[in-house]
């Protein structure tokens, strides 16, 4: 398995890691015998990198994740994240919050039912408008300093925030939506990442599986799942949008592999500070994400890849518009 370092301090983890939030929420009824397998299964194929929240399921992902992982524990890169706020009792209601009180009680609860000693990886999922980001960061950074947290990460966070971030502590990775359809943090987000040091984790690199060519009709979601409130996946858009992968689907039968490694091959083609999680919750797919690790596309390939998907081709933005303020802050 190829390996990827992110940011300055040294943190090490597979190019291709694996986003645990569907075996859970959002993305349809769960299966957790086939997601433990998967996990596995992830281990077995020269996986680290683990990807969760506190706020997935809410609660249950860390559990079934750090379950799976309890007996290679030492080998592997757990990351969880903190900041949006759901009752268990009722999930669909969001808050965020980055009090520094709070923070260090979210990660009591993360290191508890991942059942760990230390969170390898410990993000802020969103900034808080409410609190100063060094606020935030600074109790983040003694949570490193009381050994609880190895390495730090902001997800979905402006270039501007981050520099401010950077100036409190070493931040290893930023986690933002980056994908063929998602094209935002080209808009200079990237560009401050490096000039930074640091590492850079996109997620939905397969547009919530839209970019796999599996997705043909809304009404073949469940009830419940999130992708019935993405204006992506909705009414119009929906179609316009199945056109776009036509694209994609032509170019991968050409290459003679599938959409999704097309996908992430442009992820991973992105540069060597990247490391992608793409989610699923069954091996079999995990086994076909990973065949993207040997679609090497040459400049050409993936200048003609980029053009078939210009920034603000995807119809719909990417969250529901009372969702879309909480992004890039
Ligand atoms: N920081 C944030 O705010 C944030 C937001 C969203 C996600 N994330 C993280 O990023 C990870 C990845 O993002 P994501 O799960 O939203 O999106 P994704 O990786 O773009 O797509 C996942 C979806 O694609 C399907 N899929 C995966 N491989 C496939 C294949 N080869 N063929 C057909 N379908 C396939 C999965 O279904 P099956 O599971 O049924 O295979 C799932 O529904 C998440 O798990 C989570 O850890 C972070």
């Amino acid at each position: 398995m190829q390996t990827r370092t992110l940011g300055t301090q040294g943190l090490q983890v597979s190019a291709l890691g694996l986003g645990c939030m569907g075996m859970s929420d959002f993305y349809g009824h769960r299966d957790d015998a086939e997601s433990t397998a998967t996990l596995h299964h992830a281990v077995a194929r020269g996986i680290t990198f683990f990807d969760t929240a506190d706020m997935y399921g809410p609660h249950t992902n860390e559990i079934l994740v750090g379950k799976a992982l309890a007996s290679v524990r030492n080998k592997v890169v757990i990351a969880t994240k903190f900041g949006i706020v759901r009752d268990p009792g009722n999930p669909g209601v969001r808050g965020v919050c980055g009090r520094p009180d709070y923070v260090h009680s979210a990660c009591e609860g993360s290191l508890q039912r991942l059942g760990i000693e230390a969170i390898d990886l410990y993000y802020q999922h969103r900034v808080d408008p409410a609190v100063p980001i060094e606020e935030t960061v600074g109790a983040m950074a003694d949570l490193v300093k009381a050994g609880k947290v190895r390495f730090l990460g902001l997800s979905e966070v402006s270039a501007a925030t981050l520099r401010r971030a950077c100036a409190i502590h070493p931040i290893s990775a930023v986690q933002s939506e980056y994908s063929l359809w998602t094209r935002d943090p080209e808009d200079g987000l990237l560009q401050t990442c490096r000039e930074l040091g640091v590492g850079f984790v996109p997620y939905s690199p397969l547009g919530r599986g839209f970019l796999t060519g599996q997705i043909k009709r809304f009404e073949d979601f469940e009830l419940g799942d999130y992708r019935r409130n993405s204006p992506r996946f909705q009414g119009e858009n929906f179609q316009k949008n199945l056109d776009l992968v036509a694209r994609l689907q032509d170019m991968a039968a050409a290459r003679s592999c599938t959409p999704a490694q097309l996908a992430l091959a442009w992820v991973l083609g992105q540069g060597g500070d990247l490391a992608p999680i793409p989610g699923t919750k069954r091996r079999e797919r995990l086994d076909e994400n990973l065949g993207a690790l040997e679609q090497l596309l040459c400049p050409g390939e993936l200048q003609e890849l980029s053009g078939l998907f210009p920034p603000g081709i995807a119809s719909g933005t990417r969250y529901p518009e009372a969702m879309m303020h909480m992004v890039n802050r």
